[in-house]
């Protein structure tokens, strides 16, 4: 038997995994646990939504489209610039993708060759840091260091070191929900356009901000990537569906590359998309909840003793140091699962150095899975 392994396909498994597999073996014998763990919406998505899909099943014919995606729904992003930021995007310019994560491998291999170094922020989401590996990208993680988003000078200081090529950045943050304010955000892209680095901003949590309106990259210039999607917000990560605006210069070779790996996103998924505009009353509730579940963690987490480790400005998620409680934020998230049956998300697959020391809760939940969750943690502690 010949079997082979290429070094790019050794890249880190995603530890949060094991604490799921874990959960579910659990919830599968009766065991009554509250998941903190999962990054996504517990509502299903929005009625119109279903309700076109279910349409489009009945007509039966769902096929390949456009690489780029159907018409009419780059026709509704770019809609969704002008009526959310006020900016004018060409339809020309988005690309469809099958979530944000196709978009990233897209964006990766028509901007980055082998070798290239592209910044990050530690901590952040894994799969930035998984995917780029196995590209063979080089990947640059800038430890936050107790700072609650990347800036510019961040930026200059591994720039100076060596050449960077590129830097993602996601703005509310997986898994800090920090955000970075308008002012530094256009510091941070003017600093990397001058020092000649290509930007990706991850807007895949827009319209999850709980005090400021969102600041979209784009709106500091049209050579800025920008990634986003419909898991989160919207409620349908399993609908795999994202999108992405171009910089025009990349436009075709996005085409080029996403007609050979995908064809095209799925049909189904695109034509349920075009409402997801439309249900903004019913998301703004949703939203309205885990603005409630966010208010109740902000002040019951620090009471037992999981210190915020960047502000809950946006998305679900509370980002702790867990210091006071142990030193292997593994370990007491097993320990944590397995006595008190609450499951949240250890820190080591977000920050490879400093993640043994913190935890993410997500509160995607319902509100009184939030409570519940805080007093079995209350009493497990005691
Ligand atoms: C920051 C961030 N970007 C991208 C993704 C991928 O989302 P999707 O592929 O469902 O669009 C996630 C999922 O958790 C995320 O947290």
């Amino acid at each position: 038997m010949v079997v082979s392994l290429s070094r790019r396909g050794d890249v880190e498994p995603f530890h949060a995994m094991d604490v799921l597999a874990e959960a579910n073996r659990l919830k599968a014998k009766g065991v009554p646990v509250v998941s903190m763990a999962v990054g996504q919406p517990s509502d299903p998505a929005p009625a119109g939504v279903r309700q076109a899909a279910t349409n489009a099943l009945k007509m039966g014919r769902i096929g390949y489209t456009d690489a780029l995606g159907l018409a009419g729904l780059r026709e509704a992003i770019a809609q969704h610039y002008a009526d959310h930021y006020g900016l004018a995007v060409s339809p020309g310019r988005i690309a469809v993708t099958t979530g944000s994560s196709a978009a990233f491998n897209l964006a990766f291999l028509a901007m980055f060759d082998p070798g290239d170094r592209v910044a990050i922020a530690a901590p952040g989401y894994p799969a930035y840091r998984n995917i780029m590996a196995a590209l063979g990208i080089e990947i640059v993680e800038i430890e936050l260091d107790g700072d609650a988003y990347l800036h510019a000078e961040h930026l200059k200081a591994a720039h100076r070191e060596k050449t960077l090529k590129g830097v993602l950045f996601a703005s509310p943050a997986n898994p800090t929900g920090a955000i970075i304010p308008a002012d530094e955000l256009s510091a941070l892209v003017t600093t990397a356009q001058e020092l000649g680095i290509a930007v990706i901003s991850d807007e895949i949590y827009h319209r999850l901000a709980y005090a400021a309106p969102d600041s979209t990259a784009l709106a500091c210039g049209p050579d800025v990537t920008v990634i986003n999607s419909f898991s989160k917000y919207y409620c349908m990560t399993g609908w795999r569906i994202g999108w992405m605006v171009l910089p025009e210069p990349l436009v075709r070779p996005v085409e080029r590359i996403a007609q050979s790996l995908y064809i095209s996103p799925p049909e189904l998924s695109q034509i349920a998309a075009i409402e997801a505009f439309k249900a903004t009353a019913e998301l703004e509730a949703v939203k309205a909840r885990y603005a409630g579940n966010r208010e109740l963690l902000m002040q019951r987490l620090p009471e037992l003793g999981f210190t915020l480790a960047a502000p809950m400005d946006g998305a679900f998620y509370a980002f702790c140091d867990v210091t006071r409680h142990t030193n292997d934020s593994m370990v007491f998230a097993r320990k944590m699962l397995a006595e008190a049956h609450v499951a949240a998300t250890p820190g080591r697959d977000f920050d490879p150095l400093q993640g043994h020391r913190a935890m993410r809760f997500s509160y995607a939940g319902s509100h009184d899975e939030m409570v519940e969750a805080m007093m079995r943690i209350e009493r497990w502690l005691r």
